[in-house]
């Protein structure tokens, strides 16, 4: 029987925690996958298998979704070197560089994530791509909402050669602005072509006043547990 996407996020999670060791400092990732992840972490420490873990949640949510579990947590204030990190993503590609904060939280993530020694990236195999931006959805940018308008407008011109469109994230149905953990917009990018050079896309974004951060996640990780249907890929860089 095929497994469903949800289940093969879970095959992932799963494997991803296996690598946990007792008195670990762990990035706590945040998604409908690394939910998985969090969940198995907790129930391990339950069960007695896993002790001294110290968790750094990368957002409001997986900080409650670990409180209620009794995952102890802490802040890079105290712990600015992470052991692992474990979390989704929206793309990769061959060069396991990532597209992160579809849903919403990419700043925590990549400070957090920025901190480890080893990033372990779970996905299910639909998030492979041949290129960033190139399964046609997002490429989230977080800003400030001060002129918001202005910003994106210069994130679009920025890219203008790749037929890049700039839309903020907006929820509901009266299109409210959607405000991140940080109290910022979220403004989406979306490209007909392909970049290839990522790391000078990276940087002109960043020397945008008005950026905070964007979630494009180039070198970061380490490893990418992929799970399909014929089975589990352990990538490591
Ligand atoms: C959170 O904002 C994101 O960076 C997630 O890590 C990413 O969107 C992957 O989420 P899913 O596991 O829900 O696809």
């Amino acid at each position: 029987v095929a497994l469903t996407q949800d289940e093969l996020k879970r095959v992932a999670a799963y494997k991803a925690v296996e690598f946990v060791e007792s008195g670990m400092v762990l990035g706590l990732g945040t998604g409908s996958t690394a939910k998985y992840a969090v969940d198995r972490i907790g129930e391990l420490i339950q069960q007695g298998k896993l002790h001294n873990i110290v968790g750094i949640p990368t957002s409001k949510k997986t900080h409650d979704q670990a409180i209620s579990l009794g995952i102890p947590l802490s802040d890079l204030d105290t712990h600015p070197v992470l052991d692992l990190a474990i979390d989704g993503a929206d793309e990769v590609d061959p060069c396991l560089n990532l597209v992160k904060g579809r849903g919403g939280s990419l700043l925590r993530e990549k400070m957090v994530e920025g901190a480890c020694r080893r990033f372990v990236v779970i996905v299910d195999e639909s998030k492979m791509v041949k290129w960033l931006g190139g399964s046609g959805l997002a490429m989230p940018v977080e800003i400030v909402p001060f002129c918001w308008k202005f910003t994106a407008e210069r994130l679009q011109g920025l890219f203008g050669e790749y037929g890049c469109v700039a839309k903020l994230r907006t929820f509901g149905e009266n299109c409210e602005p959607f405000v991140t953990d940080n109290a910022n917009y979220v403004v989406d990018l979306y490209f007909e072509k392909e970049i290839r050079d990522l790391k000078w896309a990276s940087d002109s974004i960043l020397r945008l006043a008005g950026v905070v951060e964007h979630g494009m996640f180039l070198d970061m990780a380490t490893t990418v547990i992929v799970a399909g249907e014929l089975g589990v890929t352990v990538i490591n860089k």
